[in-house]
Parts: C-alpha cells; sequence; structure tokens
C-alpha cells in the first residue's frame, strides 16, 4: 500500500476509513463500530521521533510536565533580581522595589551562554520580558471593572515598574537552576525610570519629540514586550506590541489622528497610567505613542548598556524578532504584527556581521531594507519593499521620508498591498530545514470570502502554522532569506476534527489537539516546539495552554504531542532551549487572569498555594530525570 501523503486531512482519513467498512460491513453497521484505539507514545505504532509520555490535557490549578522530567520554578513576579531588593511581600509593594524585583507576565525568554560567545549550557543569562500587568491580581481590592478609576499613583507606578525586562545569572548546579544573586550582569529595565536611545530612520524626527525629549531621541522605557530574538553577536531584541492599550485620548482632528487610530488609539485606555502621567494622554502628549511600537535591543553582557529602538524595522504591534544570519555575512530579521488582518515583515541588513568584534555590529539594525509579505494563491510569496520614494510611498500619501514609512508602517504595507494575515506571531527560521516557521494564533473574524492562499479557514478560531520557504532551502541548507521570492506550505491546522483541524493523520489517536499557536522554538534536531495563548477562549475550548512538540519532517510530520500544561488561565510563552537541550525555559504567563478572578479571590495561587498570595507569573526550567535532552 502506497504511503498516505502526509498532512491529510482528518475528516479524508475518516472517509476513505468509513468508505472502506462501508463496503465490508453495510453501512447500518458501521455506527456501532468502536472508535480507533488510542495509540500509546513512543510505540513502535508511532512514527513520530519525539518519544515522551504526554501529561494529562486537562485544566488544573497546577502546571504538569511529561513523566520524568522535572519543572522546577525558578523566577516568580516579585523575586530578587537587583540586590538590595525586599523580599516580595503583596501588602508592601512600592516602584522602588519593583524596580529591583522579577517583574509581571513573563512573555519572551532568551538563554545566553556565559561567558558570552560559549555554548555553555549551565551558566548564562536569563533574558526576560515583562509585558504587562494584571493589577486585578496584583493588588488587593482591585476589579478588572474598577481599576483605571480606583488605583492610586503608587499601584500605577508599581505597574509601569512591573513592565519591561530582567536579565538575570542563572546557574545549573546537579538538577537544580539557581539565580545567581548580587550578580553584576542582574538588571532590571522598567517602563517607569530606564532611558532608552532611538536609531534608524525615525531618530530625531519632529512626530518623535515631546515636552520630555525635544530631541526625538530618548525615550523612558519600553511597553508591552512580547516575544523577541537573539541576534548573532549575542544582544537581545525584545518586541513591543500592543502600545496602545496603555494610551487614553483621542488625536482626532491632529496630524496623528489616522495614525494613532490605524494602532488603536482611540479614547480609553485599560490602564490608569494616563491619570498619573501626562505622557500616556495623547491630548497632552500627541507624540508619545510614535515612540512605543519598535524593536528594542538590548546587551545583556552590559549592565550598563542603553537600550536602542531600532526605528528601521518598523512601527506596528510586534509580537517577535528572530535573525538569520546569511552566507555573506548580513542578517535577516523577521516580524510579525499581531493582530486580525495585519502582516508579516522582514528587514536585510545592509552592513555584514564583523565577527572578531561583537559590539562592531550594534548598528547592523539601523540600515537595510524592511519588506511585507504577500502571499500568492500559486504557493508562492513575495517580499514587497517599504522604501520611501518607492511605488506609492511618496509625498502623495503623506509619506515625506523613510521616517514617515517605518513611522506608519503598516499603511505602507496597505498601500503595497501587502497580504492581511490571521494574527502573525512568532516567525522563527529552522536552522535544520532553513524554512520560516510562522505562528498565526487565529482570527474569527475571516470572513468566507477572504478565505484562500495561506488562511484557508474562514473564523479562524484556532490559527495555524504556516510554513514560508526560502529558495535553495532543504534538509542542512538555510536558503536564501534575502531572496525576492519564497514559496509557502501549511505545516497545520490547528482546533479539533469539527474545526476543520488538520494535523498527522493519527493526530486524533494520541487525544491531544491545540488551539491558538502564540510562540515557537526549535531544539537541536529541527522539531517544532510550539507554546500556545487562547486568551479568554481557554475555558471554552475546556483545555490548558501548554507546550507542543512534533516533527516537521518525515513520517511524524505535524504528529502533534502536548509536553507542558499550564495552571489554569495562565498562557504559555517563552520557550527557549539550552545549547545542549538538557534544558528548556518556559514561562508561565498570567496565571488566574479571568474575568470574575481577583488578588481576593483568585482561580488558582500558583505557584506558592500560600493563603493570601496572588498567584505570581514565573519562569519554569524543565529538565530530565535521566538528564538527557528534554523530550526524548
Ligand atoms: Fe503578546 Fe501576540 O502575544
Ligand atoms: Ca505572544
Ligand atoms: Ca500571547
Amino acid at each position: 500500500m502506497p504511503a498516505r501523503p502526509l498532512n491529510t486531512p482528518l475528516a479524508e482519513i475518516a472517509a476513505t476509513r468509513r468508505e472502506t467498512l462501508k463496503g465490508l460491513l453495510g453501512g447500518t453497521a458501521l455506527a456501532l463500530l468502536p472508535a480507533a484505539p488510542a495509540l500509546a507514545v513512543g510505540t513502535a505504532e508511532d512514527p513520530s521521533s519525539l518519544t515522551f509520555v504526554q501529561p494529562e490535557h486537562v485544566i488544573g490549578d497546577d502546571h504538569k510536565v511529561a513523566p520524568g522530567h522535572r519543572a522546577q520554578v525558578l523566577i516568580r513576579w516579585g523575586d530578587t533580581v537587583e540586590s538590595g531588593a525586599p523580599a516580595f511581600d503583596p501588602a508592601t509593594q512600592t516602584p522602588a522595589a519593583q524596580e529591583r524585583q522579577f517583574g509581571y507576565n513573563n512573555d519572551f525568554v532568551a538563554f545566553l551562554p556565559l561567558p558570552v560567545g560559549s555554548n555553555n549550557s549551565d551558566h548564562g543569562l536569563l533574558c526576560v520580558n515583562h509585558e504587562y500587568t494584571n493589577a486585578e491580581l496584583m493588588f488587593p481590592g482591585i476589579t478588572l471593572k474598577s481599576k483605571v478609576e480606583a488605583m492610586t499613583r503608587e499601584q500605577v507606578d508599581v505597574e509601569i515598574a512591573a513592565h519591561g525586562h530582567a536579565v538575570v545569572e542563572v546557574r545549573r548546579d546537579g538538577a537544580d537552576w539557581t539565580v545567581v544573586p548580587d550578580s553584576p550582569f542582574n538588571r532590571r529595565i522598567s517602563a517607569l525610570t530606564t532611558p532608552m536611545a532611538v536609531s534608524g530612520p525615525a531618530a530625531g524626527h519632529d512626530r518623535l519629540k515631546t515636552k520630555a525629549d525635544p530631541t526625538g531621541r530618548s525615550v523612558i522605557g519600553t511597553l508591552n514586550n512580547c516575544a523577541g530574538g537573539v541576534t548573532p553577536w549575542g544582544t537581545v531584541l525584545i518586541a513591543e506590541e500592543n502600545i496602545d492599550t496603555y494610551f487614553s485620548g483621542s488625536a482626532k482632528g491632529t496630524a496623528e489622528e489616522g495614525n494613532h487610530e490605524r494602532m488603536g488609539i482611540k479614547g480609553k485606555s485599560r490602564y490608569a497610567w494616563s491619570r498619573f502621567h501626562d505622557r500616556f494622554d495623547v491630548t497632552k502628549e500627541l507624540n508619545e505613542p510614535n515612540r512605543f511600537g519598535w524593536v528594542v535591543e538590548i546587551d545583556p553582557y552590559d549592565p550598563t548598556f542603553v537600550p536602542v529602538k531600532r526605528t528601521a524595522l518598523g512601527r506596528f504591534k510586534h509580537e517577535a524578532a528572530n535573525t538569520v544570519l546569511l552566507e555573506d555575512g548580513r542578517v535577516v530579521v523577521y516580524c510579525g504584527d499581531d493582530e486580525v488582518f495585519e502582516y508579516l515583515y522582514r528587514f536585510v541588513t545592509r552592513g555584514k556581521v564583523d565577527r572578531r568584534n561583537r559590539l562592531a555590529n550594534l548598528g547592523l539594525l539601523d540600515e537595510g531594507v524592511l519588506s511585507v509579505a504577500r502571499f500568492d494563491q500559486d504557493g508562492g510569496l513575495t517580499w514587497l519593499p517599504l522604501v520611501h520614494g518607492r511605488g506609492p510611498l511618496t509625498a502623495a500619501n503623506g509619506f515625506h521620508s523613510q521616517a514617515d514609512v517605518v513611522i506608519e508602517a503598516r499603511r505602507a504595507a496597505d498601500l503595497v498591498g501587502a497580504t492581511p494575515m490571521d494574527r502573525p506571531e512568532d516567525v522563527e527560521a529552522n536552522p535544520a530545514n532553513g524554512r520560516v516557521y510562522v505562528m498565526l494564533t487565529n482570527n474569527s473574524q475571516r470572513k468566507p470570502e477572504q478565505v484562500g492562499g495561506p488562511h484557508p479557514r474562514a473564523k479562524n478560531a484556532h490559527g495555524h502554522v504556516v510554513e514560508l520557504i526560502p529558495p535553495g532551502a532543504g534538509k542542512g541548507r538555510m536558503g536564501r532569506h534575502d531572496a525576492d521570492r519564497f514559496r509557502w506550505d501549511i505545516l497545520l491546522l490547528a482546533g479539533r476534527a469539527e474545526d476543520g483541524a488538520r494535523y498527522h493523520p493519527l493526530n486524533d489517536r494520541f487525544g491531544v489537539w491545540m488551539s491558538s499557536p502564540d510562540n515557537c522554538a526549535f531544539d537541536n534536531r529541527g522539531r517544532l516546539w510550539i507554546s500556545s495563548d487562547q486568551g479568554s477562549n481557554q475555558r471554552r475550548n475546556g483545555i490548558p495552554d501548554g507546550m507542543y512538540a512534533c516533527d516537521v519532517d518525515g513520517r511524524g510530520r505535524a504528529l502533534l504531542k502536548l509536553f507542558y500544561a499550564c495552571p489554569r488561565d495562565a498562557e504559555m510563552c517563552g520557550p527557549a532551549f539550552t545549547p545542549d537541550n538538557r534544558t528548556l525555559f518556559v514561562a508561565v504567563q498570567h496565571p488566574g487572569e479571568d474575568k470574575d478572578s481577583t488578588f481576593d479571590d483568585p482561580s488558582t495561587r500558583w505557584p506558592d498555594f500560600r493563603p493570601g498570595m496572588p498567584p505570581r507569573p514565573a519562569v519554569v526550567a524543565i529538565t530530565r530525570a535521566d538528564d538527557r535532552p528534554v523530550g526524548g
């Protein structure tokens, strides 16, 4: 019998099986047939190279990991980062303490080995984004409904300080990971006080100038850092995503009206910040939003480094920023814009990496070509350059310079004809096969007439994973990531069979499914690890968010397995492997986030489970009991 084509839709498999059986038994007997027996993972029947046994796929108070693995809570919201931080006490939070403690809602995680340039897997710097805050879970007496009006200045400043990034030195001794106390590397970068520089085409432009910064080159803080990436020279890129949520007021009737509306700034903020800080009220400081929505570069090996907002990479709701080093030394950065019907971007540097002097590379991301993806129905993809003066990107359309193009990258992308997508989140190239994996979280607003190409489903409630294939990519070959034309394919469609899901034909027999792929990582064998973020759909879907993994090649392609399940109402972020794959770091974000869950009555108290202690977002280090690479 010829091998069944990979990725055959489940419905087709079921139909084939039923047809065969119908012939044998006649139609009426069919209903009496038992369901296919569950497949045991790791048996001869299982074509996946991933041999771990799945944990229970149910929502619970605690997290769960594949048997034979250990999930150690390494660092939680409020734990000490910079020396001198007071011990965490939720009853006595202050902005000054929070600025030295681990921030809220850890998202992106990177592990950078120590010493710099080494492949050390037992000692390094953990670089972690703190994306946003849940005031209703951080402070007593605050609810989702009351927070904008009820919060005090002190509480607001704790929130602002809990945003940003943390760098901590970590070390593995035996089975345990620990944060090195008082390390000179340990650093909190916050939205409250950390100065950032601005570089690239928009630096110093009038549209970035404010009363506090008439130069347009110096910003306090970074906001809503979702995912990120690591550069070939060992710096970290962090991506400012939903920056609109912090701003109140309308820009109606001003020159920024269209720009601010396109980014979602229309009046109400989700936060109380503008009550105490004028810069978050656009009626008082029109240009402040233009100073956010960028990719920020940080050198974690230098605790005095001033983070830089790299404006050449464009301004939108950046999910991540993952790099590929080209053979000639230039660098490609892939970025998704995580909102329904937004776009996928690529930046190619003009300059080349200096391999002998890492600091010489710090300006590389300031010059190059930003492009946006147009997908064609025939499986092709074209990268459309967003360059001032080319095509419609001229003064006639309000683009007077490249600064205008990058500040309004979304509008520029509209005009050149980019393909509106189903929330592009993480976008990352697989070193094993050169393909770029695009996590498309979901898009329930896609209408039947908008179906086609890489978006095969209307009302795409569960999202999917698309592969981009540069020319020349293949087993062990990265291919030409700077090419103008790629091809694309679909790896999997998430959801259940009744949602039109498509995984490996055997997937239903493992009894696992996922919704809303968000971030990803590859292990050393090129297997894809996917974290999920169902948002407020988690309870409706009835499954926890977590880490899933699958092969991308061979007989196990798209055979999805659950590796780790988050505690209740959390989403899964991170993920980051050590170079030897013996540790996988994951970030548990917003445990206990639900409309009725509060500090006083949270839906879980993970990970401490102590009376009076609210749930705490935390980074978890996963290792294997036998010390082999995680996942098998
Ligand atoms: Fe912050 Fe797109 O997830
Ligand atoms: Ca994300
Ligand atoms: Ca997310």
